[in-house]
């Protein structure tokens, strides 16, 4: 006779409560947040590029955006420092908060902003000077070094947290443009973290390297991520898979969905979620 009946042990299992996905999340709900923004809107001269986005960037955590080509990701992205201020005709409305602080406060200094939410761009753009310069210069004008040694120091561990050290430090003094182009990403990956970054933004950082050099960027991602938050824009859902905790989709300057990457990708809760990462559009 088949019974329904639950055996003693299997009554008592059910009555003990899941604490380790409570202690999980309670985890989780005490990290802090690192950033907030709020109705976040952008336009190009008479063109609305973003239509109010709001989000929560939590401390040490790696967040990725992904959506369609032109869908916003690069325009938000350069909301979180102050990057759209250099474009012509751009003009953001909204709130961003770092830490307690309104980064579009007039009397906020950009300059440091942009140290403290670093970036790295597409393409690796390492300034015209020998690889120690390349590291140094940022270090010098904020004033973190005193000494010649304390400088040497700076550039000897921001290289070696980019993991470029063992590769170049018999070359420092040759430009920075001859190294190899993963290598080039990782100086100036190196670069943002000489000036004591919070926040590091990455707008594609990988799509000009082979896989190799791909997989080190990656690596080194999860490696930093203990000590910076790290945004990164990409076009690879795998890539998005393997390095972020949580993934936003934009669509059309919408944020459409911010969940953690693997409900993205297992069980999105948007239909264009789900249309865009099984490749029905984009
Ligand atoms: N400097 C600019 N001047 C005018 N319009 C712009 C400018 N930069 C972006 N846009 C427009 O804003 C919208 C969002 O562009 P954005 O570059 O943020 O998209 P994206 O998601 O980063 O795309 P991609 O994946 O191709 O990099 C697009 O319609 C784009 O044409
Ligand atoms: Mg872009």
């Amino acid at each position: 006779m088949v019974t329904t009946m639950k055996s003693d042990v299997e009554m008592e299992l059910t009555l003990v409560p899941d604490v380790s996905g409570l202690l999980h999340e309670q985890s989780e709900r005490s990290k802090r947040i690192k950033m907030s923004a709020s109705d976040v809107k952008v336009f190009y001269g008479e063109t609305q590029a973003l239509h109010g986005v709001s989000m929560e960037i939590m401390e040490n955590e790696v967040i990725s955006f992904i959506g369609p080509s032109g869908c916003g990701k690069s325009t938000f992205l350069r909301c979180l420092n102050r990057m759209n201020d250099t474009i012509e005709g751009a003009r953001v409305e909204g709130r961003i908060i770092l830490d307690d602080q309104n980064i579009y406060d007039t009397a906020l200094d950009v300059v440091q902003l942009r140290a403290q939410v670093g970036m790295v761009f597409q393409k690796p753009n390492p300034f015209p000077k020998s690889i120690f310069e390349n590291i140094a210069y940022g270090a010098r004008l904020h004033g973190l070094a005193e000494k010649k040694a304390d400088l040497a120091d700076i550039v000897e561990s921001s290289l070696r947290r980019a993991g470029l050290w063992s590769e170049v430090k018999g070359r420092l003094d040759q430009p920075g443009t001859g190294l190899s182009g993963g290598q080039q990403q990782r100086l100036c990956i190196a670069r943002a973290i000489a000036v004591n970054p919070e926040v590091i933004l990455m707008d594609e950082p990988c799509s000009a390297l082979d896989p190799i050099a791909t997989s080190v960027i990656e690596e080194l991602i999860d490696e930093l991520k203990r000590n910076f938050t790290i945004i990164i824009v990409t076009h690879n859902m795998q890539q998005a898979a393997r390095v972020s905790d949580r993934t936003a989709f934009f669509h059309l300057g919408d944020l459409i969905e911010l969940e953690k990457t693997a409900d993205i990708f297992t069980n999105p809760k948007n239909k264009r979620t789900e249309d865009y990462i099984t490749g029905r559009f984009g």
